[in-house]
């Protein structure tokens, strides 16, 4: 069993300063704002090139100073210190957590169960960069010598949505010609449509598994392998075993940490690249998971990606708890969740490139922390996991905002933007991004200070409707802006999420590593199975209500 020790957050002496803080807690950002007018300077800090305002919550020093209290009696960055050296803190699986050492220069060393991971990081990381030098330059040609021109990842979860975020978020990165499309769920129309108008001589398609056994990848991979030989075939491509070979040989890859069953599958193991069961799926985008981006953006671009986790890496390892960025973040939630009731977290980006964002965050926050045992097997008699939920604004504002503005329920909101728009803007929308921009300042100025009913009464407004248009204001709201959204500034949004979740993680005494409530779906799926392809027996083993919808769609099936 693990030395880490365990701790009941809510038996701390900060816990309990917290809870009673927060019972007759009636925060007004509006007095706080006047009584301190170096509140903003305060609260603002740098993190690598991110510029992190976190002024605008519900917070003032003294109360910061009780998170951070919290945090030094839950061991939150002794926990750190281990997870950067190794240990095994995924204490259910017992394994290390080291996405960390993913993004260190190759002139670190870690030994980990007694191998060098940061040399091995960077062996596999030459092999992805010179296979995506290939397939850039056109020297990696499918079977009939035509060069690539879409790359098509297949994977789900981790080894789907980082690389399908980073991919649209970089988008004016990726190399002319050159796109790439994700397929992950297991409905036929995803492949389907990915596919259709795909020209098979000049696909490759990347296969991203960790485990090389999630039924969703690997029933895809078939189908899409089907797709491309039938298709090969039809032109009178293929006609044997050695040429279907060939043609995935030279069209299909794979990234995973299972190379036995990469071969299994028939992709050649020369044609595989690795990584470790220390990487979680959904803190893998920076391994050789990232293979698709790494090929879109080009090898410099992906260093720089990685450049930039490694920055917020050394920040969270390095800055004064009292300017940790990411451990602060991690702390307003647990004073939001655990102590002011709130159960969502919305993310907010304006920037249409980061729309895969908030996606790509609920499962690395909520697959981490929607646990309801710590570390010891104890049961938290807390919340643990908020819900992470967003879209980028301005769409956002016109659809579910007034809830965040006027609803009964308190809604911390991130809201990212860059200074400089990575969209080449042409003459006549030269002034869009200062129109868009003004929306982000103006959200976060409406939910902080609001609108009072004299404010409302003196623009003149009838008084049967004064209440209905009154702000309360006090919703709270942390800004992050960078200059712009270069590969190392996705990098280091990234980490900062990942550390934020860790933080929470740790006060909460959670494994954030593990991930066994996938697991019963997954298993009664199988089961289920044969009962819709027709088993009674099968059928008859279902309780009634599941059994009644098996009835109902075997009933309705037509095709
Ligand atoms: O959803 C469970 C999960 O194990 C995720 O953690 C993971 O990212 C995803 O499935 C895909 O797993 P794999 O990369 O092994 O196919």
């Amino acid at each position: 069993m693990s030395d880490i020790p365990v701790i009941d957050p809510t038996m701390t002496p900060a816990w309990d300063t917290l809870d009673q803080l927060a019972d007759n807690f009636d925060p007004d950002l509006r007095k706080l704002f006047a009584d301190d007018p170096t509140r903003t300077q305060t609260f603002t800090f740098d993190a690598a090139d991110l510029h992190v305002d976190l002024s605008k919550n519900l917070v003032c020093p003294t109360l910061v100073g009780h998170l951070l209290a919290l945090a030094e009696q839950t061991g939150v960055l002794e926990l750190r210190d281990r997870m950067y050296a190794g240990e095994h803190i995924n204490v259910t699986e017992d394994r290390a957590v080291l996405h960390t050492a993913l993004r260190r220069p190759a002139t670190d060393s870690l030994t980990v169960d007694g191998q060098d991971a940061i040399a091995d990081v960077h062996e596999v990381l030459e092999q992805v960069y010179a296979f995506a030098r290939r397939v850039r330059s056109g020297e990696w040609v499918g079977i009939t010598g035509k060069p690539v021109k879409t790359v098509v990842n297949v994977g789900i979860g981790g080894s789907d949505l980082g690389p399908v975020m980073a991919y649209e978020a970089l988008k004016p990165f990726v190399q002319e010609g050159l796109e790439c499309r994700f397929i992950s769920n297991i409905d036929p129309t995803d492949a389907g449509e990915t596919t259709k108008d795909l020209d098979p001589e000049t696909t490759l398609v990347i296969v991203a598994s960790k485990t090389f056994t999630t039924l969703e990848t690997i029933t895809n991979a078939k189908v899409v392998r089907a797709w491309l030989l039938d298709a090969l075939r039809e032109r009178g491509i293929v006609s044997d075993e050695a040429s279907e070979k060939e043609a995935i040989a030279k069209h299909f890859v794979a990234v995973s940490t299972a190379l036995d069953k990469v071969a299994e599958f028939g992709i050649d193991p020369a044609n595989a690249f690795g990584f470790w069961s220390w990487v979680g799926g959904r803190y893998s985008v920076d391994s050789a998971v990232g293979t698709s981006l790494a090929v879109a953006i080009g090898p410099e671009g992906f260093a720089d990606f990685l450049a930039g986790f490694n920055a917020m890496d050394r920040h969270f390892a390095e800055a004064a708890p009292e300017k940790n960025v990411p451990l602060l973040m991690g702390l307003l939630n647990v004073w939001y969740s655990n102590f002011l009731g709130a159960d969502t977290h919305a993310v907010l980006p304006y920037s249409q490139y980061l729309h895969r964002f908030p996606a790509y965050l609920q499962q690395l926050t909520m697959e981490s922390n929607g646990k309801s045992v710590r570390r010891d097997g104890s049961p938290v008699t807390y919340e643990t996991g908020e819900v992470f939920w967003g879209e980028p604004g301005t769409n956002g504002q016109h659809a579910f905002y007034q809830l965040i503005h006027q609803g009964t329920r308190m809604v911390p909101a991130d809201f990212i933007a860059f200074a400089n728009p990575t969209w080449a803007l042409g003459d006549g929308d030269a002034d869009m991004h200062e129109l868009f921009l003004s929306n982000f300042f103006a959200q976060t100025k409406a939910l902080a200070f609001g609108k009072t009913s004299e404010e409302v009464r003196a623009e003149g407004t009838p008084e049967a409707i004064v209440s209905a248009r009154v702000f309360t204001g006090n919703r709270p709201t942390t800004s992050i802006m960078a200059p712009s959204l270069t590969p190392s500034v996705l990098g280091q949004l990234i980490a900062l999420y990942e550390h934020i979740t860790f933080v929470e993680g740790a006060v909460w005494g959670i494994d954030s590593f593990d991930q066994w409530g996938v697991e019963l779906g997954k298993v009664l799926a199988k089961q289920i199975l044969p009962a819709i392809e027709g088993s009674s027996e099968a059928l008859d083993a279902q309780d009634q209500s599941t059994r009644a919808l098996i009835e109902y769609y075997r009933a309705n099936r037509t095709k």
